[in-house]
C-alpha cells in the first residue's frame, strides 16, 4: 500500500530511519560495553519491537503495565522502576522483572521482602540540571525523583545491587554530559563501587547527526572500569528520534490576518508534548514563498502545530507530514473532543506501508463509562 491510499490521520513509523538509530545503538554497545534499554514511557509501539530488540538489551518502565509490555513484547532484560509502587504491584513487577528499582529508601524498606529474585536498585538524584524546562527537570526544587543524600544511601547500600539516575534531558552536547558525569561521580562515586550496576538513565541524544559516539563510548567505558560496575543507558528519544511522522490532511483554509490551515489532527490529542513544552512541530517540506500557520482541529484556541513555508499555496485535501512524531506522542494520545484517533502504520524498508492499528468509535466509547 502507498501513503496516498491510506486515510489520514496516521502515525507512520519508518523502519529505515529506526534501523539507522539501532545501528548507532549497536555500535555504542560494542564500543563501550554499556547495556542499552528502551524507555517505554517514550515509545511503546510494540509492532516494531522485533526491529529493535536485536539491537538493544531490553526495556525499562515506569509502571506495572510497562513492565508487562516490556517482558511480553520486547524481551531481554526487564527493569521495573516506578516513582511510587502500590502495595499490590511490587510482587507482580518482581515476578516479571530482572531488576526492580525503588525511588526512595522508604519504598525500598517497605517492599524489599517482596522483590523475590529480582536484583534491587535505588534511584539517586544528583541535583544536576541539564534541562531547559523546569517541568522536565528532575533537579527542580523539592524534586521527588530519587534520593539526594549520599549519607542516607550509605546506610542501605550493602543491601542494594545497583543505582538508577536520570538527569539528562535532550542533551546533545557531549562535553556537557562529560562534565556533569564528573559531578555525579564526585557526589556518589564512593557508593558506585559498592554495587554491581549503575544506570545513567535517558536524555542523551547520542544518535543525533554529528554526535561523537566514540568519545561517548570511551567515557562510559572509563566510568564502568573506574567504579567496576555494569553501565546501563535508558534512551527513549535517542532510540526513536525522527523514526515516525504524523500524516495529516488539510480540511480548511482561512485568513484571519494570517493564512491558516486546519488539519485533521490535533496537537493536544496527538502530539501533546508540543503543547506542554510550548514548542513548534517540524514539517516537511518547510521551504518556499507561501507561509501558513498549521492548526489542529480541537476546540482549544491554542491547538497550533506551528508556522511553516510551502512551495505552493495549500489546498483543501493536501497531505502534510509532521516530523519527529515517534517519541512521547503515541504513548500520550488521547480522545479529547472525541476526535478521530490516528491509525498506526509502518513503512518497510522497501517503501511499502502497512497499517498495524486502527481506532474506532468502539474504542472511544470503551475508554469511558
Ligand atoms: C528514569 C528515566 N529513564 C529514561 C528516560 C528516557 O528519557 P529520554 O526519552 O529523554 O531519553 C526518562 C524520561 O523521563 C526517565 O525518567
Amino acid at each position: 500500500m502507498r501513503g496516498q491510499d491510506l486515510s489520514t490521520p496516521y502515525y507512520l513509523i519508518d523502519e529505515a530511519r529506526l534501523a539507522s538509530n539501532m545501528e548507532k545503538i549497536a555500535r555504542l554497545r560494542e564500543l563501550s560495553g554499556a547495556k542499552v534499554l528502551l524507555a517505554l514511557k517514550c515509545f511503546a509501539a510494540w509492532s516494531v519491537f522485533d526491529k529493535m530488540a536485536p539491537f538493544m538489551d531490553g526495556t525499562t518502565s515506569s509502571s506495572l503495565h510497562e513492565v508487562r509490555l516490556g517482558q511480553e513484547k520486547f524481551g531481554g532484560e526487564t527493569h521495573a522502576y516506578c516513582v511510587a509502587w502500590a502495595d499490590d504491584e511490587v510482587s507482580a513487577a518482581a515476578r516479571r522483572a530482572d531488576k526492580i528499582i525503588f525511588n526512595s529508601i522508604a519504598q525500598f524498606e517497605r517492599f524489599k521482602r517482596k522483590t523475590r529474585k529480582a536484583s534491587v536498585g535505588l534511584r539517586l538524584n544528583p541535583r544536576i540540571s541539564a534541562s531547559d524546562f523546569e517541568l522536565a527537570d528532575p533537579a527542580q526544587p523539592f524534586s521527588r525523583l530519587g534520593e539526594w543524600d549520599p549519607k542516607k544511601v550509605e546506610a542501605v547500600v550493602d543491601r542494594l545491587s545497583g543505582f538508577t539516575l536520570h538527569y539528562n534531558c535532550d542533551n546533545a552536547e557531549f562535553d556537557l554530559f562529560d562534565e556533569q558525569l564528573f559531578l555525579v561521580e564526585k557526589r556518589f562515586g564512593a557508593l558506585f563501587s559498592k554495587v554491581e550496576w549503575v544506570s545513567l538513565g535517558g536524555g542523551v541524544l547520542f544518535t543525533g547527526e554529528g554526535y561523537p559516539l566514540e568519545k561517548f563510548a570511551r567515557r562510559l567505558k572509563a566510568f564502568s572500569e573506574k567504579h567496576d560496575v555494569c553501565v546501563y543507558l535508558e534512551p527513549g528519544e535517542a532510540a526513536i528520534t525522527d523514526a515516525a511522522t504524523l500524516e495529516v490532511t488539510v480540511l480548511d483554509l482561512l485568513n484571519n490576518g494570517k493564512d491558516l490551515a486546519i488539519v485533521d489532527a490535533s496537537v493536544e490529542a496527538h502530539m501533546l508534548d508540543l503543547l506542554i513544552y510550548g514548542t513548534s512541530a517540524r514539517m516537511s517540506p518547510d521551504q518556499g514563498p507561501h507561509h501558513y500557520r498549521i492548526c489542529g482541529r480541537s476546540c482549544l484556541a491554542g491547538d497550533v502545530f506551528g508556522e511553516f513555508d510551502f512551495p505552493a499555496p495549500l489546498k483543501v485535501g493536501d497531505r502534510l507530514s509532521i516530523l519527529d512524531a515517534a517519541g512521547y506522542s503515541m504513548v500520550k494520545k488521547n480522545w479529547f473532543n472525541g476526535m478521530k484517533m490516528p491509525a498506526i502504520a509502518i513503512r518497510a524498508k522497501d517503501g511499502t506501508i502497512r497499517v498495524v492499528r486502527e481506532f474506532t468509535y468502539r474504542e472511544y466509547v470503551k475508554s469511558l463509562s
